[in-house]
């Protein structure tokens, strides 16, 4: 067996958890709205058409916010065609997709569907085919009370209060040449501007994210993020990061360690940010919204396949990754990523909710179930609230292909607000369970509550609708607490939350 130890102090603090790490997000893709969210005619869904087998995971998850409605979709969307009658909405082409958009769903249906789902909207604004103006234009709608065209127009169409989205995005990974209307840096940093005074004009508490590089492979990375913050820094609140993670060659112990690539992605935007904020000689820090990340490689054969047979059907199953076991493990380091550096990771985003490469699955007119890769994002999302810490690990460490002295145990730890300590840990070893040593000396007297471990002897086990409990959260080994000392039992190869509540 191998040994680890981690050292926590209650006053070696690293931040506030912002809850918002913990969204997720729905795009007009495949069946994540059509036959994913909205399925009238399906037997549970409910007097607007929504499923409620799926409303019933999502609030499981207890995601605090729900990026819509795009993705590169929302680069060619015109919000207008969205509202107002059913039947008059028209169909459109969507060029990001190459699918028909029916616009049954628009603004006002997905807002009702996040209040059923205990959820908010970050909504996105096309900043490909249009600008400005309409960006305008659409926090008028959503947030301005009455007595203005969009105000009124809203009100003509059922809604008399506001919507109040306070969460927007400046359009979506505008730095990449597939994006619909694609621009360079400086093109899209001053329209970024420009959008963001007017819809600030608007409504003053509204918050703002800037598209950052569309993965940190882009080769525009970095010079991308300098000249867009050097347009909009003062004018916006959070920058953008997007990150999809795959394994096509089946080497598990590189995959797993993707981990450390994304903590150096999120480091070099800080310093990104931090540089631009030094040259602007501002006050004001720039925060990261990490709004698209996930595995995401299982279906692109498939979706290949896809389009050789069809084109511009309605609600193509693109993007229906089934996750295996090894990317719940993923997920896993991800999610201690993002508590890692909770101090300015504020917003974050699992790509996406349901179906498109998502932790919740449907059949049309059938089930509902749970993939891999909804366990750690619920476990994090239930206990990982409150304060996270600055954990001191010592881990054996491995070498990959891609990586050298890995550690074997990625861990950290936060404690919430009625002093419950959690642990969070992936062992990455292949093969050796680890005993995790753990010193607790300053949070008093605590009693091991539970470990949860995600676990399966198949890195490639999958979740499906007949066996939806092939992987799933059992109890774990656990271990012994003595006097502010533990010893925890990390199987090889596994996902584990420990939590640790005071002796009353
Ligand atoms: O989430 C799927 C797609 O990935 C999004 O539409 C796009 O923003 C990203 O490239």
């Amino acid at each position: 067996m191998q040994t680890a130890s981690m050292i926590l102090d209650r006053d070696y603090i690293l931040a506030r958890i912002d809850p918002r790490i913990y969204g997720s997000f729905i795009e007009h893709l495949g069946r994540a709205v059509y036959g994913g969210i909205y399925e009238p005619g399906h037997p549970l869904a409910d007097e607007q058409g929504f499923r409620k087998d799926v409303l019933e995971l999502v609030r499981k998850l207890g995601v605090p916010e729900v990026r819509y409605p795009g993705g590169n979709f929302v680069s060619g969307f015109n919000w207008e065609d969205s509202v107002g009658p059913k039947e008059k909405r028209p169909k459109r082409l969507d060029l990001a997709w190459m699918t028909t958009e029916s616009n049954a769903v628009g603004l006002h249906e997905f807002y009702d569907w996040t209040q059923k789902a205990g959820s908010s909207v970050m909504y996105a604004i096309n900043l490909g085919t249009r600008g400005p103006e309409n960006a305008r234009d659409v926090v008028e709608y959503a947030n301005h009370a009455s007595g203005s065209k969009f105000s009124d127009m809203r009100i003509a169409n059922g809604r008399k209060d506001p919507f109040g989205i306070k969460l927007w995005c400046l359009g979506n990974e505008m730095d990449g040449p597939w994006q619909i209307c694609h621009k360079t840096a400086l093109e899209y940093g001053r329209t970024a501007n420009e959008a963001a005074k007017l819809m600030k004009w608007v409504d003053p508490d509204i918050e703002l994210v800037a598209c950052g590089s569309s993965s940190s492979e882009m080769p525009t990375f970095g010079d991308w993020e300098t000249t867009v913050l050097e347009e909009c820094y003062d004018n916006i609140d959070y920058v953008s990061l997007h990150r999809y993670y795959g394994n096509p060659t089946g080497d598990t112990p590189t995959f797993l360690a993707r981990s450390v690539d994304l903590d150096d992605f999120i480091r070099t935007v800080i310093a990104l940010c931090d540089a631009v904020k030094g040259k602007k000689h501002a006050k004001k820090q720039m925060n990261l919204s990490f709004d698209e990340w996930n595995v995401w490689y299982h279906s692109n054969e498939q979706d290949k396949e896809i389009y050789k047979r069809e084109k511009w059907g309605p609600a193509l199953p693109l993007l229906e990754d089934v996750y295996n076991f090894e990317d719940a493990l993923l997920v896993g380091s991800i999610l201690i990523t993002f508590l890692r550096n909770a101090d300015r990771v504020k917003i974050a985003c699992l790509a996406q909710l349901v179906n498109v490469i998502a932790p919740i699955m449907t059949r049309n007119g059938g089930g509902c179930w749970a993939q891999t890769i909804f366990y750690p994002f619920l476990h994090a999302s239930q206990y990982g609230r409150g304060t996270a810490l600055r954990a001191l690990v010592k881990s054996p460490v491995y070498d990959c292909k891609a990586y050298e002295a890995v550690p074997t145990i990625d861990a950290t730890a936060t404690v919430d607000d009625d002093g419950t300590v959690t642990v969070f840990c992936v062992n990455r070893d292949l093969k050796e369970d680890c005993l995790l040593s753990l010193d607790l000396r300053s949070f008093g007297d605590l009693r091991l509550k539970e470990h949860i471990l995600l676990h399966h002897d198949d890195v490639h086990a999958v979740n499906t609708e007949e066996h939806p409990d092939t992987v799933r959260p059992t109890a774990g080994p656990g271990g012994k607490i003595d006097g502010g000392k533990a010893e925890i039992c990390l199987p090889a190869l596994s996902w584990n939350v420990v939590r640790f509540e005071r002796v009353k």
